[in-house]
């Protein structure tokens, strides 16, 4: 079967998804190869092979103890497996510090305790950037950082949707759900290609959730972002790809409308009380 070399340059112009020119860009951002997590003798995430592409948001679900913290920690290296290996861009960095892995690019969000309540909200944001630009070695003051890098410092309070004018008020005196949004702004300063959210929703008026979700979304913008979600509509509309686990594995994955209707995602939710009457 012969195909004139202009029928191929036809079929060749009509596809649109061509493959990558090169195999770099087929290599994940992040991967773990075969991990496996044991506390003492639980097993927590059992031989887990998951990989993410650069670019977009992919979600992590599953029922309570499913295990999804435990990747997400392995994911970010704060723990390590008890076997397999953790992948950034094709480079084993299983035996890296997760200090190390955020250096790479790899940033998890942490949770409210990492907010210094006694600084103001401009300090806060001050000390990733001070980290990243001089590794943290206190060369230079917080105030000096402060004026150097004020429109930065203006653009992430704009981008996490915290009052500018704002900036020079103790932490501590934003509501909650503004404390998550400051939280998610220490992350962007360290400007993470990839960022990890732990249930970034977790607590949240129906208002604040919205108000996540959107800016998620935003800045999902030319990186890549991995949420743990236990609740599967927060990140419905967000996510191009969603992980379910279950019992320390991945049960499946895919596009959310694939994923919703899987009979084996809706009995891993219902867990016992099982899926109405099916064995
Ligand atoms: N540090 C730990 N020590 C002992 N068991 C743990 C530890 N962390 C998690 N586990 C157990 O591992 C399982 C998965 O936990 P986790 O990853 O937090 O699940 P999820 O985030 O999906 O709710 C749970 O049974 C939990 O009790
Ligand atoms: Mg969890």
């Amino acid at each position: 079967m012969s195909v004139s070399t202009a029928d191929a340059r036809a079929q060749h112009a009509g596809s649109r998804h061509l493959p990558p020119a090169t195999n770099a860009a087929q290599t994940p951002i992040l991967a773990l190869e075969n991990v496996t997590k044991s506390f003492g003798g639980f097993v927590a995430v059992r031989d887990v092979s998951v990989d993410f592409a650069e670019g977009g948001v992919y979600g992590i679900i599953g029922p309570n103890g499913a295990g999804k913290t435990t990747l997400f920690n392995l994911l970010s290296g704060f723990l390590k497996p008890t076997s397999g290996r953790l992948k950034h861009r094709g480079d084993d960095v299983t035996k890296l510090s997760a200090e190390r892995i955020a250096r790479r690019g790899v940033v998890r969000s942490f949770q409210i305790t990492s907010i210094f309540a006694n600084l103001t909200i401009a300090e806060n944001l001050v000390l990733p950037i001070q980290r990243r630009e001089e590794g943290g070695t206190g060369f230079l003051s917080r105030s000096r950082w402060q004026e150097t890098h004020g429109e930065e410092i203006d653009d992430i309070l704009n981008q996490v949707g915290i009052p500018a004018e704002w900036r020079d008020r103790p932490a501590n005196a934003l509501p909650y759900g503004l404390k998550r949004s400051l939280e998610l702004g220490i992350s962007l300063a360290a400007r993470p290609e990839l960022l990890l959210l732990d249930e970034p929703t977790a607590g949240m008026t129906v208002q604040d959730i919205k108000r996540i979700t959107d800016l998620i979304g935003r800045i999902s913008a030319g990186r890549t972002v991995i949420v743990v979600e236990h609740n599967l509509g927060v990140i419905a509309d967000l996510a191009k790809e969603i992980v379910v686990m279950q019992q320390g594995q991945v049960l499946t994955r895919g596009p959310y409308d694939a994923v919703r209707r899987d009979q084996r995602v809706i009995d891993a939710y219902l867990g016992t009380r099982g899926a109405h009457g099916h064995a």
